[in-house]
């Protein structure tokens, strides 16, 4: 059809004007003037405005009823626009196709709901309708320049790890659990009934062994499933770059992973990051940030507030306090916000000798002073009684209205040095990151030490704390206070992987079970290896500023795991399931 001769309507401009045209597209508006018709056709690059005169068209009387979303071709001929018909809005503006002929070659039913609407403007409609009628929704400027950017995005980092000697290596979807520690889903085998597949929820343990295979470096944009629990930035099924590299140390892939983001930001965004990014541990990070994921868009950290430099004066204010500092006067309308919101806090305005808020009456403003340096302006925002995410939330808030900042930046820093263990909630240890980490240099005798100790003891509740004081040699990549990526430099010693792995309470066979295969690789001569997995689609969202990481995905699933578009999960046929020598009982409650 038009594959040749075919303009796109975004691209319209002065070099076609009086030239004919062919172009393909959806209608997005028809206005009918009476023997005019004004036609907005919109393809994936843009909206043209097409002018149809009853005059000059001879199928004229085949457009009655034309209407949103119907797919036409159109042969006409560019030109400028009057003066004072010129649309600003439109980068085609200045233009218009003076139609020739129209065919209609698809109509549209009555659509669920808009999606002409302003491009600049939030999207009105509910998302679980958006969700439902993905296909309609992936037609929005927005939505096309969303998934635009997320190809050109990854083929520049394709780009750049394949000029630096990274190769792209597929792995298995059917695959055994592997060590993030989340749910696997899990496929039932037909040819050996009984027995499953369980779904990757990194490909962890084969990038391990494409190092022992001795492919050196390693990449692979990674679909990776964990049956969690879905927040806002989770999603069931996600992709990772997922690298690994052998012979190298931690500097080495943190300088790797800057290169790639300056060249690729740069690139796909104009953007000049500053390299190296900041590194800090995860020790300074709790201590200074209260989070091991700070946010350094806002410089000024949440602190423990000290009631012993400023007492409070109020019996019901018991508890943890924090405070956020701001070096400047928060007016009313954005605290208003925030108690509308349902944020309990107390705050104090210090504007010169003027003190206002409702902590003023609870303290005495030298101490307050004194905490903060003497500013002689300031907010001081402070929580009790609830975690500090409250206010970590609230910090949010005010950086995302723009309050505590000045133009939409990105900020990436590493965390570094992270826990090798942690303690879960039913009291038992696990790995921080997973059982592949190795161990930081500065604490591995202390380790042994603690592991002869841990072997021959009856009572561990000693041994417990100081084992969570053991680092690792695992990292985080954190940017505008969100956990983007992570990886670690990896264990290589046998004695030591067991050691780890009696730690965390797997017995030899279950060690062996789970990950055998990868051990045995290491005795034929592994050599020293690390790596990192980025989170893609959260950090394709942050770049692109989205309100979540659906908008980035285009098929993405719902807070309850389904896909709305396709009504996945559904039950399947009996048969199916008997085939799999599977029977399906009613769970209790
Ligand atoms: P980890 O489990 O920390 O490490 O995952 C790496 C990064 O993947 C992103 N991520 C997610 N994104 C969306 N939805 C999810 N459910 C989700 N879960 C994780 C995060 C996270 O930082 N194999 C190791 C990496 C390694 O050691 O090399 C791993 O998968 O941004």
């Amino acid at each position: 059809m038009g594959y040749e001769n075919r303009i796109w309507c975004g691209t319209i401009g002065a070099k076609y004007v009086n030239q004919k045209v062919e172009l393909f597209g959806w209608v997005n508006r028809v206005r009918d003037m009476g023997g005019i018709l004004f036609v907005d056709l919109r393809d994936r690059s843009g909206i043209i405005q097409l002018v149809v005169d009853q005059k000059k068209v001879s199928n004229f009387d085949d457009l009655a009823g034309l209407s949103n979303e119907d797919v036409i071709r159109v042969v006409g001929v560019v030109r400028q626009r009057p003066r004072d018909k010129i649309n600003t809005r439109l980068p085609t503006g200045e233009y218009e196709v003076d139609v020739e002929r129209i065919d209609i070659l698809s109509k549209s039913d009555p659509l669920p709901f808009a999606i002409n609407e302003e491009d600049y403007k939030e999207i009105s409609t509910d998302e679980s309708l958006r969700l439902r009628y993905r296909f309609l929704d992936l037609r929005r400027p927005r939505m096309f320049r969303n998934l635009y950017f997320r190809h050109k995005f990854i083929k520049k980092i394709r780009d750049f790890l394949d000029e630096n000697g990274f190769i792209e290596v597929e792995t298995p979807i059917l695959s055994k659990p592997t060590p993030e520690g989340a749910r696997d889903f899990l496929v039932p085998s037909r040819l050996q009934p009984g027995k499953f597949y369980a779904l990757p929820q990194s490909p962890q343990l084969y990038k391990q062994i494409l190092m022992v295979s001795g492919i050196d470096r390693y990449f692979q944009i990674a679909k990776c499933l964990r049956d969690e629990d879905l927040r806002a930035d989770r999603q069931p099924e996600f992709t990772q770059l997922d690298l690994e590299m052998s012979f190298i140390d931690q500097e080495d892939i943190f300088n790797l992973i800057e290169n790639l983001l300056k060249e690729v930001l740069l690139s796909t965004m104009g953007i000049e990051l500053q390299t190296p990014f900041p590194r800090i541990s995860y020790k300074i990070a709790m201590e200074e940030y209260l989070s091991d994921k700070p946010d350094l868009r806002f410089p000024y950290p949440i602190k423990r507030f000290d009631t012993q430099k400023v007492p409070i004066n109020n019996e019901n204010l018991r508890g943890e306090v924090y405070y956020l500092f701001i070096p400047f006067i928060l007016n009313r309308k954005e605290i208003d916000n925030l108690y509308n919101k349902g944020y309990k806090f107390l705050y104090l305005i210090r504007e010169g000798e003027n003190y206002k808020g409702t902590l003023l009456k609870y303290i005495q403003v030298e101490k307050m002073n004194e905490l903060v340096e003497n500013r002689e302006v300031y907010t001081v925002l402070l929580t009790f009684d609830q975690p500090r995410d409250k206010l970590d939330e609230i910090k949010r808030i005010l950086i995302d209205r723009k309050v505590l900042l000045p133009a939409c930046s990105f900020y990436f820093l590493w965390v570094k040095d992270f826990p090798l263990f942690k303690l879960e909630e039913d009291g038992k240890i696990s790995s921080e990151h997973h059982p592949f980490t190795n161990v930081h240099p500065e604490d591995k005798d202390y380790l042994y030490e603690l592991y002869n100790e841990f072997r021959l003891s009856v009572n561990f509740s000693d041994i417990v704390p100081k084992l969570l004081n053991i680092k690792s040699l695992a990292y985080d990549l954190v940017l505008n206070g969100v956990e983007v990526g992570s990886g670690s430099i990896r264990i290589t010693d046998p004695e030591l992987q067991k050691m780890i792995f009696h730690i965390i309470g797997l017995t030899d066979e279950e060690a062996n079970s789970k990950f055998g295969f990868l051990l045995n690789s290491f005795r034929y001569g592994v050599p020293p290896h690390g790596g990192i997995a980025l989170g893609l689609d959260r950090i394709i969202s942050i770049l692109l500023m989205t309100n979540s990481i659906r908008d980035v995905i285009a098929f993405p699933k719902t807070q309850s795991g389904s896909c709305l578009l396709t009504n996945s999960p559904s039950e399947v046929d009996r048969n199916q399931l008997l085939e799999l020598g599977i029977n399906t009982v009613p769970l209790a409650q």
